[in-house]
């Protein structure tokens, strides 16, 4: 069983604390911590708004200059109880930007407000990040998705980029993401219908790593969560980086890539610990954690 804390932020506003929320979850392996951080907006189906956008961003620096935190895990808060009368709310990771937001907004206040923005910050974490994703994860709520390393999927979630039906693209990165996990033909034919993809089939084709009955999500989650969370921080930083190289460049100057950062590890006391822990039939006590 986890032990779960919400932190206390001296740096963030209220208002972080009250749309995003992180707690940090012990890692089952050694010291440092799992950050599992909730949008909360469920009322609005965790729709960013700016505030959210904001925190999120806040979010990262913290991760990123945190040493504790080893593994960060993004949801969407569950919906509240129906108020009497009304009929309840789906459950959502995020069902995209905050379209009132859009409202009367020309291309210059939108060029500043997405150049920078929260979702190239998750993308750009050096820490891995993982979805857990459960109900609709739409238009930013799948780049959201998309901008992280690995997505767990409950048998609710509901993927899509609607943006089209806007008069819009995908502006958090999606047109290029959404090609690189799903390939061109499928992404072509999401952003070009808006239709939505159901978790099975954002499964089969590869969205989504993994697929649960809602109940075992978060299970299902920490269980990865903590299993990455358990290996070498600066080997963890270089296997992203050099995975990564993999959707900049041509395979020639990729393997290149690899072959320098796969030498350089010989040289770290990482290697040495986990080679020894393995002749030795030991865990290994990584230095760098
Ligand atoms: N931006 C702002 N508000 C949003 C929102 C968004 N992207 N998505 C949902 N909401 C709000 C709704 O306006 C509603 O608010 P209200 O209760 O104050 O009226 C609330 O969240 C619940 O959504 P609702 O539409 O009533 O739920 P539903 O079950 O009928 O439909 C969706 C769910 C996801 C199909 C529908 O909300 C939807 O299509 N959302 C927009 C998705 C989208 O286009 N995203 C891309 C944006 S670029």
């Amino acid at each position: 069983m986890c032990a779960y804390k919400l932190i206390c932020y001296d740096f963030l506003g209220p208002v972080m604390s009250e749309v995003v929320i992180i707690e940090e979850i012990p890692c089952e392996n050694g010291d440092g911590v799992i950050a599992k951080v909730t949008i909360n907006r469920p009322d609005k189906l965790n729709s960013l708004n700016q505030d959210v956008v904001n925190a999120l961003k806040e979010m990262c620096s913290w991760a990123e200059q945190n040493d504790s935190v080893r593994c960060v895990v993004i949801c969407g808060a569950s919906p509240n109880p129906p108020l009497e009368g009304k009929r309840s709310k789906p459950h959502a990771f995020v069902a995209g930007a905050d379209i009132t937001e859009f409202v009367g907004k020309g291309s210059d206040e939108i060029r500043e407000l997405f150049t920078d923005n929260a979702i190239e910050a998750i993308w750009n974490l050096s820490k891995p990040t993982i979805a857990m994703v459960d109900g609709f994860a739409l238009g930013g709520g799948c780049e959201v998705a998309c901008s992280c390393d690995i997505r767990i999927a409950s048998s609710r979630a509901i993927f899509g980029t609607p943006e089209i039906k806007l008069g819009l693209i995908p502006g958090y990165g999606g047109t290029q993401r959404l090609v690189k996990l799903v390939g061109y033909g499928r992404a072509m034919e999401m952003m070009m219908t808006g239709n939505n993809v159901s978790a099975e089939e954002a499964y089969r084709c590869g969205i989504a790593n993994h697929l649960c009955e809602p109940e075992d999500l978060e299970a299902k989650t920490m269980e990865i969560a903590q299993t990455i969370a358990s290996k070498s921080m600066h080997t963890l930083r270089v296997a992203k980086t050099t995975i990564r190289a993999a959707l900049d460049h041509g395979i020639t100057e990729g393997v290149a890539i690899e072959a320098e950062a796969f030498a350089n590890l010989f040289d770290t006391e990482d290697k040495e610990i986990g080679v020894q822990a393995f002749l030795n039939r030991t865990n290994p006590e990584w230095k760098h954690r």
